[in-house]
């Protein structure tokens, strides 16, 4: 098994994991020798086919359903023993006019973003307190410093990940937890080219970015495996951005 820069191994959840950022996240973090249990409501056998069999378990399960959640946190734990690191990822963005967002649309996108990271959290929690280390990561986005038109339901969703990710760093600060967001600009997956990077979306937002390419997935594994790292115990509470600079915060 290859193993983690530093050689200690931990177990990873990442919610998400069927493809886009969850995807490369599991693969990053197993690749560093981590095991990890991939939550999603989708397929997930194109990641599974990335990591070495016995590193990768995938569990299908709703983020918004707290039963499916609780049995998927368990069966994870169980495989490998112990759970350490979690990366809140799975997440809706769908672009949509403010006016013609109905209170349904908003609420979904709430469950999924929101009520998602709470129960996956909530679950993990006890199993990262009885290992007395933990990492917490929650996907958020860039669009909580810039604030996008058509995006309003999505930047509430992920503002309010961010205030999760400074409330719940100080709940669980004195067990060894820590709890980081990473905000990624527009990063080019199969869903943002599909909804926000259409019709030059990508181009418009490069053109707002200091550093002038498109985002990849790959532009976010480094600061994900810092936030998670070791010796990142004193890094709690804080949102990094990663986006190319289209907002300096
Ligand atoms: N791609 C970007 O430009 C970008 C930018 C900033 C932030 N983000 C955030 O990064 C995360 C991943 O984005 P992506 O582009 O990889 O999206 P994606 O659509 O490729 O991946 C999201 C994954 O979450 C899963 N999922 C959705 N709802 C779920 C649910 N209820 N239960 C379980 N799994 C569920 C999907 O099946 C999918 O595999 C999201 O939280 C998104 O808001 C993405």
């Amino acid at each position: 098994m290859t193993p983690s820069l530093n050689g200690t191994q931990r177990v990873a959840l990442v919610t998400g994991a069927a493809g886009g950022l969850g995807r490369e996240f599991a693969i990053a973090l197993a690749a560093r020798g981590h095991r990890v249990a991939g939550l999603d409501l989708a397929d997930m056998s194109g990641t599974a086919e990335r990591i070495p069999g016995d590193r990768f378990l995938p569990v299908r399960a709703d983020v918004t359903d707290p039963d499916e959640v609780g049995a998927a946190v368990e069966e994870a734990a169980a495989r490998f023993g112990a759970l350490h690191i979690v990366v809140n990822n799975a997440g809706i963005y769908p672009p949509i006019p403010f006016e013609k967002t109905t209170l349904e649309d908003w609420r979904r996108i709430m469950r999924v973003n929101l009520d998602g990271p709470f129960l996956v959290s909530r679950a993990a929690l006890p199993h990262l307190r009885s290992a007395g280390w933990g990492r917490i990561v929650n996907i958020v986005s860039a669009v909580v410093f810039l604030g996008p038109p058509d995006l309003v339901a999505y930047t509430t969703s992920k503002a309010g990940l961010v205030g999760f990710t400074r409330a719940l760093a100080s709940a669980v600060g004195s067990d060894g937890i820590t709890v980081n967001a990473i905000a990624p600009g527009l990063t080019r997956t199969a869903t943002a080219a599909r909804t926000t990077g259409a019709d030059g979306g990508f181009d418009r937002v490069r053109a707002l970015q200091v550093v002038p390419a498109t985002e990849e997935p790959r532009d976010l594994l480094s600061t994900l495996l810092y936030v998670v790292d070791e010796g990142s115990g004193f890094l709690t509470g804080q949102t990094i951005n990663v986006d190319g600079g289209s907002a300096k915060h």
